[in-house]
């Protein structure tokens, strides 16, 4: 089945530009604060947001101190971004290319769920290399990903139990997922993919993982935990350009 990026949709869009931090989201990114500052304080405030959507992820980045430009293939996303925050700074791109971006420009990138959607294991090596392209030598990235468990139980604010499918659901096959507080409860699709796959590109790629994150949550948290206490929905990685790329022809 082709896989559509289901964030190419206005509707979908306005109800992203409404959502802060609800439910399992918090649990995303209750910790990046902390986790950015320790790996990217002191590098440089020069900063992409790498799938913005509309606009979240970037005014977070804006707040803890980076000046950031937001980026993303949807031109509803961005649309809803810009209007959203018209003081910042939003494009739109093509597939891959983050050509207006110079070479080792970038101190700090941050993926926030974009990867969830990029479909093929040869669009994630693509997309990487051109990170990798725009990041200063002693740049970060972290890039924060929906651990597979995600689309194989309850949650907070997520569902999977309509989609059995998912149980059975191998490296680059599509998952569905119903976010459940927000208005528009169409299934996301996304294209799952494992540990050991993230791994294997990362390094084909001449980054090195220097840090992962599980993020489990607390009881005392003012949020209805259904699994988060004991299974970690999102997984976070934290990069840097590996030492030699002499793996960098692979893929
Ligand atoms: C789940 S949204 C997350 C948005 C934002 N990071 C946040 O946390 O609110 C994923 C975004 O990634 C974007 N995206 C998917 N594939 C992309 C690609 N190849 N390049 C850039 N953005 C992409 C989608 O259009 C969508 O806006």
């Amino acid at each position: 089945m082709e896989f559509v990026n289901v964030y190419e949709d206005g509707t979908r869009a306005q109800a992203y530009a409404k959502m802060e931090f609800p439910g399992t989201y918090y649990l995303a990114y209750r910790d990046l604060p902390e986790i950015i500052l320790a790996h990217a304080q002191g590098r440089g405030r020069q900063a992409i947001d790498f799938g913005c959507g509309a606009g979240r992820s970037t005014r977070f980045l804006q707040k803890i101190g980076f000046d950031t430009v937001g980026v993303d293939i949807s031109g509803d996303m961005i649309k809803i971004a810009r209007a959203v925050d018209p003081q910042g700074d939003y494009r739109l791109m093509v597939d891959g290319d983050l050509g207006p971006f110079g070479d080792n420009s970038r101190d700090l990138v941050l993926a926030v769920f974009t990867f969830d959607n990029i479909p093929t294991g040869a669009g994630k090596v693509k997309i990487l290399r051109e990170l990798r392209r725009v990041l200063t030598p002693e740049g970060r990235l972290v890039m924060l990903v929906s651990a597979p468990e995600i689309y194989t139980h309850e949650w907070a604010s997520f569902s999977t139990k309509d989609f059995p499918g998912n149980k059975n659901a191998k490296n680059g096959d599509i998952v569905r997922i119903i976010q459940t507080d927000i208005e528009d409860k169409r299934p996301v699709e996304d294209v799952i993919c494992n540990d050991d796959a993230y791994r294997e590109i990362f390094s084909s790629t001449g980054f090195q993982c220097i840090e992962t994150y599980k993020p489990l949550a607390k009881e005392s948290e003012p949020f209805a935990w259904v699994n988060e206490t004991r299974i970690a929905p999102w997984v976070i990685y934290v990069l840097k350009k590996a030492a030699c790329c002499c793996t960098l022809s692979h893929g």
